[in-house]
């Protein structure tokens, strides 16, 4: 099939009570992994590229890669999605350059300004048949080389988002409950915390309605152990407890953000491999394992994090 908006996917994700998982790709290797594991286990995703992942791999090779997945997988449905658009430029050039889905992220603007700026991509977007993310609350951690610590990170004030919501017209919306961008969430000794309260306060107030959860990675620490036993430093990477992702996943939460995961699992694997076979020079000797990782860690998420195997 060709390529779709989240739009079905959310509908039935919130009825169903799973989310859908949006992977960033960055290259092939990645694109293959991330769809092998959606196709064998019949799952709906979405593929987001990154401000970052335009400037590595340029726009037209990523949109071909994609093109390239859907052929090879066509009985899901894949979304091909901007993550953390900076503003209408970059919005506009996804949205003529093929994406279904943008998000645009004014959650560092002043409250105004960022539904002046969501509006105005929502019309244009809508005008195209796309689809819009909005952010309301400030992560903390890295998006994009901005750098939000964590004083500055704000959660979403529950009272904000129905106005936000009807002033933009926006489709799916991502809220600030305590997950963070990067692999370093919490201080060691620090109990991991999600703010259930404000999902379940945004829930109710706008029934029906996509929230997304960015910074959702976990962390994996068997993995973050071989990273570090192959030479690696990571020391104190820490993520979400995935128990905290799957009750989300049960609530008003459609869309789960996962690109640490997938670097990790790739590093892993690269690292290891380098490291058992010191002789290899040719890249398809550790970029082999380095996507069936990534396939490995799309396919446990996808089953039993996220709950959307066979909802394709
Ligand atoms: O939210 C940020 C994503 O993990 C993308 O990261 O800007 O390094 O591509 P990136
Ligand atoms: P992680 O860094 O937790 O994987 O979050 C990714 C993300 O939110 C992309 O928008
Ligand atoms: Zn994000």
């Amino acid at each position: 099939m060709p390529l779709v908006t989240t739009t079905e996917m959310f509908k039935k994700a919130y009825e169903g009570g799973y989310a859908v998982g949006a992977f960033n790709v960055n290259n092939m290797e990645i694109v293959q992994g991330i769809t092998e594991a959606a196709s064998e286990l019949n799952a709906p995703v979405i593929l987001q590229v990154s401000a970052g992942a335009r400037k590595y791999a340029k726009h037209v090779y990523l949109v071909k890669l994609v093109e390239a997945a859907i052929a090879d997988c066509p009985d899901i449905p894949i979304a091909l999605h901007l993550d953390h658009g900076a503003d209408f430029e970059i919005c506009k050039s996804c949205i003529d350059g093929g994406f279904t889905s943008v998000m645009i992220d004014g959650s560092s603007r002043p409250f105004e300004e960022n539904i002046a700026e969501t509006r105005k991509v929502v019309e244009y977007a809508h005008d195209h048949g796309v689809v819009v993310e909005a952010e309301l609350g400030k992560l903390a951690g890295i998006e994009d080389a901005v750098n939000v610590s964590e004083a500055d990170a704000q959660f979403t004030n529950p009272a904000e988002v129905e106005e936000f919501v009807t002033r933009t017209g926006v489709d799916s919306l991502a809220i600030a409950i305590g997950t963070s961008h990067g692999a370093y969430k919490f201080k060691p000794g620090q109990k991991p915390q999600l703010r259930f309260d404000i999902l379940e306060e945004v829930g109710r107030r706008l029934p029906q309605f996509p929230i997304v959860l960015h910074g959702a990675s976990s962390v994996p620490q068997d993995l973050v152990k071989v990273i570090n036993h192959f030479g690696g430093q990571m020391p104190d990477a820490i993520g979400i407890p995935e128990e905290m992702l799957r009750k989300a996943s049960t609530m008003a939460v459609c869309k789960i953000n996962i690109d640490s995961d997938v670097r990790v699992a790739m590093t892993a694997a690269i690292r290891k491999h380098m490291a058992e076979n010191p002789s290899h020079f040719d890249p398809r000797q550790y970029l082999t394992p380095a996507r069936t990782a990534v396939k490995e860690m799309v396919a446990h998420k996808i089953k039993d994090v996220l709950g959307c195997a066979g909802k394709a």
